[in-house]
């Protein structure tokens, strides 16, 4: 990879860039060798927190910002890390402070979902590399945009599906693929928790705290509720995706890789917010199937408000092939267990469950120089990105999809208008 390039092209872009070509970006590239320094930039201030430590204690690299649209978030993660290595980073409001620095060499974003596409494409296009949280976008379309522009941009682009880099998990995986629980034709997965209600909410003025236009960024604008923010954006569909999106995303993505499969053919769902009567639009009770090509099929089970899950736990996934299961599950899902056909316990394999080997190997690939060279490439991420959206399609339309290449909708115009999002103009994303 060519950083020259890579600038050139950045420039080349940044002229006709749309949203991004009034921003003034001046980053200028830098070449990366393996003892280099790497020096990061974290957005948004509490998935970002625990983020921002794991960087911060890793070899040879620097958190040189935090940023919030929410002072106090980012005051007070300034204020943790500076206890942590020593060194304050700066606390910024405003991302664009952290995308100018031509220093920065990576952005970690764990920002509302509606932010997560336009806020990749954007740090790209300020020639960062992108640690991007999950889902990695909101609707299908920015999706594939974000695809593009990581290999228009040749960064290091990871989603937050750090399961992909546990190595029990990734042993267990490889002894799937090879064979050894058979052919595997079937994927149960499922996440469970008591959450409560969120009530209904006023309008009111925003914190002064927090600056809500920028909050809102790409999203249409909407007037302030008091039940919103932080947190429950995730469920409302103006910015969030639901818990199909949200924890979702995880199971999904490791009965996706266990499967070996990638866009479906049909997709189904039942459910709805069936606990509480609040203002919750997404489903708290939500049962999404995928069929995919080759005879595999796929269901995810959600109970948002109610205990236990499958197989009694909070998480996991069960993989059925035909010599045998393989489970993943609960307080063992950093591990795995084979079972014979008849459901009796083979191998039990257990194996830690933590952030640092997906932050590690993001790194790597920065120093290597090799953004591709990731444990799982955000090609992976959005596919495992999209299959939520397009359960929730399928929620919202009420009837099952069918799929083409790609996962692209067939035969179903009110279903295929999800697919890309409306934007606060001037805020598209543009590759
Ligand atoms: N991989 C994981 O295990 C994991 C765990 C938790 C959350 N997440 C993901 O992380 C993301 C964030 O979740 P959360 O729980 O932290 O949500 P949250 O709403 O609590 O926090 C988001 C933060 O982003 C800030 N923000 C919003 N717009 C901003 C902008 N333009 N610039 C800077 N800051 C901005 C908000 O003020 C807020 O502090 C979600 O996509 C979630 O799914 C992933």
């Amino acid at each position: 990879m060519s950083t020259e390039i890579n600038r050139r092209q950045f420039l080349g872009r940044a002229a006709v860039g749309g949203a991004v070509a009034g921003l003034g970006l001046t980053s200028a590239a830098r070449a990366q060798s393996p003892n280099d320094q790497i020096v990061v930039g974290v957005l948004g201030a509490q998935r970002g927190a625990p983020l921002a430590r794991n960087f911060a204690q890793q070899d040879n690299c620097v958190v040189k910002y935090v940023c919030d649209v929410d002072t106090n978030r980012a005051d007070e993660l300034a204020g943790a890390l500076d206890e942590l290595t020593g060194e304050a980073p700066n606390a910024v409001q405003d991302f664009r402070r952290v995308y100018d620095d031509p220093d920065v060499d990576a952005v970690v974003l764990a920002l509302p979902v509606h932010w997560h596409a336009l806020g990749s494409i954007m740090a790209l296009q300020a020639d960062k590399h992108v640690y991007v949280e999950k889902p990695c976008c909101h609707s299908p379309r920015e999706g594939e945009l974000l695809v593009e522009a990581a290999r228009h941009y040749g960064k290091a682009v990871q989603m937050g599906n750090q399961r992909r880099s546990w190595p029990q998990l990734r042993e267990g995986m490889q002894r799937m693929h090879e064979g050894d629980i058979g052919r595997v034709y079937y994927a149960r997965c499922w996440y469970a928790s008591t959450r409560g209600p969120i009530n209904l909410g006023e309008e009111v003025d925003p914190p002064e705290h927090l600056d809500y236009e920028m909050w809102q960024g790409p999203a249409p604008r909407r007037p302030y509720v008091e039940n919103l923010i932080h947190y429950n954006w995730h469920w409302f569909w103006h910015w969030g995706t639901g818990e199909a999106g949200n924890n979702g995303v995880h199971a999904i993505d490791l009965a996706r890789w266990g499967l070996g499969a990638d866009y479906p053919i049909r997709v189904s769902s039942a459910g709805g917010r069936h606990r509480f009567d609040d203002d919750q639009e997404t489903p708290d009770t939500h049962v999404l199937t995928f069929d995919f090509p080759d005879d595999k099929t796929m269901m995810w089970e959600c109970l948002s408000c109610n205990q236990p899950g499958l197989g009694g736990t909070g998480f996991g996934a069960t993989f059925y092939g035909e010599d045998g299961s393989l489970v993943i599950e609960g307080g063992r899902a950093g591990g795995y267990t084979i079972l014979d056909v008849e459901g009796r316990e083979v191998e039990t394999v257990d194996g830690p469950a933590a952030d640092e080997p997906h932050v590690e190997d993001f790194l790597t690939a920065i120093r290597n120089d090799a953004p591709l060279d990731l444990h799982s490439k955000i090609e992976e991420g959005y596919k495992s990105s999209l299959l939520p959206l397009l359960g929730n399609i399928s929620h919202r339309v009420g009837r099952s999809l069918t799929c083409g290449e790609y996962g692209r909708i067939e035969g179903d115009s009110e279903a295929e208008s999800y697919w890309e999002r409306e934007y606060e103009p001037g805020w598209e994303p543009e590759v």
